[in-house]
């Protein structure tokens, strides 16, 4: 089986078998992330850019790192240094990138969309690591990963997401991909921070963090997205804590094993207190591992679509 299109733009736009493909690869590749010898030479003589117009640390190193594990050109676009200072598009960016032999761009960009722009423009494969409030296809993979990691499966798995649900491309790409895997998905979010229509995506509603959390196999906090908010949509960080936030206190109706995920970066004491996101249910730090493998196999699957 081989992934259908040549661009990964959201899981939206792939299907529960592909995501199954893309996470058996995955858990494959992190076997070479644990190894002594992390090299192996599947992308040998292919060329990937990241062109990153957003600040970004865990998915610009990850795909950086996936791609020289198994022996590519990798090559950091900086946006802040290169010609789209000067006034340089989008699309003639992304074009003269195309023309240097690049195989596969991965892109960031502040405005939803701009991936599939470039896609239709550009002869290389595109990989989306995050479009404004849109999608973050490569995180809501990650997060599965680790999901069927613990759990061996997604299906029948109760999901709660909790925070800043307006603003997510995470939340959005992971209840898109959990609904295609057979899992449930709760939100829980102050209701200035909860789109309209939430449940025609796929996602039950609650008023309280102890009702959605109750009897939750996995509790996923979300980052406040201060940077995208155009007014104050909570009175102070202190308040959102207090009522938004998650303690030990609100997350007791969780299962006994329920994992605890954030995607990062984490706001301390703000969306989650470090009892938590330092505790033995945590899975943060394996969702950054994750994030390595699950970029691997998509630079591997893509790169390979056209081989016999
Ligand atoms: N989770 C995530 O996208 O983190 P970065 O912004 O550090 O890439």
């Amino acid at each position: 089986m081989k992934l259908r299109s040549k661009d990964i733009l959201g899981l939206d736009h792939i299907d529960a078998d592909e995501i199954g493909l893309i996470l058996d690869t995955a858990k494959d590749m992190k076997k070479i992330i644990k190894s002594n010898m992390k090299r192996v030479n599947y992308l040998q003589g292919k060329t990937v850019m990241t062109l990153f117009y957003e600040n970004s640390t865990r998915t610009r190193v990850s795909f950086e790192l996936a791609a020289k594990y198994m022996g590519a050109h990798a090559v950091n676009v900086s946006v802040s240094s290169s010609s789209v200072k000067k006034g340089e598009t989008l699309i003639d960016t992304g074009k003269t990138l195309d023309v240097m032999g690049t195989d596969i761009i991965i892109i960031r960009h502040e405005q939803s969309g701009a991936p599939h722009l470039l896609a239709r423009n550009v002869n290389a494969s595109v990989i989306n690591a995050g479009d404004g409030m849109h999608e973050h296809p490569t995180q809501g993979l990650l997060d599965m990963m680790t999901m069927r990691e613990a759990f061996g499966t997604l299906k029948g798995l109760k999901v709660a997401i909790v925070g800043d649900i307006y603003h997510s491309r995470v939340a959005r790409s992971n209840i898109i991909g959990l609904n295609k895997m057979g899992a449930e998905v709760r939100v829980f979010a102050p209701t200035t921070l909860l789109p309209q229509g939430i449940e025609a995506m796929g996602a039950k509603a609650y008023s309280s963090a102890e009702a959605a959390l109750q009897d939750c196999d996995v509790v996923m906090g979300l980052r406040v997205q201060l940077e995208r908010q155009k007014k104050a949509l909570f009175p102070s960080s202190a308040e959102y804590a207090r009522f938004f936030g998650l303690n030990p206190e609100n997350i007791k109706g969780a299962k006994k094993n329920a994992l605890w995920m954030h995607p990062g970066p984490v706001n301390r004491g703000v969306e989650m207190t470090s009892t938590l996101i330092d505790g033995d249910n945590s899975v943060i730090n394996e969702q950054v591992t994750n994030g390595v493998a699950v970029r691997m196999a998509l630079l591997y699957l893509l790169t390979g679509r056209e081989e016999a």
